[in-house]
């Protein structure tokens, strides 16, 4: 059996659509208000959800056959009967999968759930994201327990994937995994927020890593080929860096190829909604790696997410993106 985890933060996400981002100290009147769960991996699973529950998506975008995988996502969350919780668990696509959330830390004593307000700009399809957040935190020894807990499924192929939260207890985490589940397990981590200190140690430990452009910015780089060319990964055998409008590029550790590729209809797309494009991406990674394993390239790997994450800026939220994955082509990236 094959079992992808997603360890990181949920949120219940109030979003406003402004026509264009507020100056301080001013008024200005929303067009839209929407209220739904978000979070990066909680983003990253509901996707998934919906390629893995599809027919069957391809890099060709025709259909092909699917190994069974079952996901799971472990993520602090209000206590157990808090209306919060309720409306988190049935934001997912398929909620009778209860085992998917058997794994979450249901902090009791709290009813609240993490928040995030964001105004989303229609002059600059930027997003503007204020969080807030008190549950506690995941710890080491949580982390240890739980996947202790798992114990009896050690045996299967796992594939942990971890929000670059909290680096000092995620790399804790990375080790814990490593020396319960051997050779049985493969991580990845994304490295997104500027600024924030010991990413480069979280990227470090990881067999698969994805950057973001703000954070490859904030670094200095600009281009995602010079982020993945200039970071060191002793241990990655491939690394992501996406680059909004321009699509994103994928190097493979092992022979120094560095692929490119960018939406043919980038520029005269209509963006509505960008608020969790970075985690569609991730899941398309995901599902090309863990689900067709030795099966896809680097190559298709990429354009598949790059096409997934495409299709997602189109629509509000990520309902239908594995029916219209079908009826892409196969373009092909180029190599460098
Ligand atoms: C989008 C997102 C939102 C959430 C915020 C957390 O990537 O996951 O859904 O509110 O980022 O940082």
């Amino acid at each position: 059996m094959q079992h992808i985890a997603l360890v990181g933060a949920c949120y219940l996400d109030t979003i406003l659509s402004v026509p264009h981002y507020p100056e301080e100290d001013s008024k200005l009147r929303a067009t839209n208000l929407q209220v739904r769960r978000g979070g990066n991996c909680p983003n990253t699973l509901e996707v998934l959800q919906e390629l893995l529950l599809a027919p069957a998506v391809s890099s060709s975008g025709r259909s092909s056959t699917q190994a069974r995988i079952l996901t799971h996502l472990i993520s602090p969350l209000p206590a157990r009967d808090a209306t919060a919780t309720a409306q988190i668990l049935a934001s997912f696509t398929d909620t009778s999968i209860r085992h998917e959330f058997e794994h979450c830390l249901y902090r009791e004593a709290y009813s609240a759930p993490a928040s995030s307000y964001i105004l989303r700009s229609a002059a600059t399809g930027s997003r503007t994201i204020v969080n807030h957040n008190e549950l506690p935190e995941m710890t080491v020894e949580e982390f240890a327990t739980l996947v202790e807990s798992m114990s009896n499924k050690k045996s299967d192929s796992w594939w942990w994937h971890f929000e670059g939260r909290i680096p000092d207890v995620t790399l804790q985490c990375m080790r814990v995994l490593r020396k319960a589940l051997g050779e049985n397990v493969r991580v990845s981590v994304e490295i997104e927020k500027p600024g924030r200190a010991g990413l480069r140690e979280l990227a470090a430990e990881a067999d698969v890593v994805f950057y973001s452009r703000s954070w490859a910015e904030d670094c200095g780089y600009t281009s995602a080929e010079a982020c993945l060319r200039g970071e060191k990964l002793p241990r990655a055998s491939l690394a992501f860096c996406t680059w909004g409008a321009s699509g994103a590029a994928c190097l493979s550790l092992h022979d120094g190829a560095c692929f490119q590729y960018c939406p043919a209809q980038s520029g005269c797309i209509k963006i509505v909604d960008t608020v969790g494009a970075g985690d569609t991406f991730i899941a398309g990674v995901l599902y090309g790696l863990v689900g067709h394993p030795n099966r896809w390239e680097a190559a298709d790997v990429l354009r598949f997410a790059v096409d997934l994450a495409t299709l997602k800026v189109q629509r509000e939220g990520f309902r239908g993106l594995a029916k219209d994955m079908e009826v892409l082509g196969k373009p092909t990236c180029t190599s460098t």
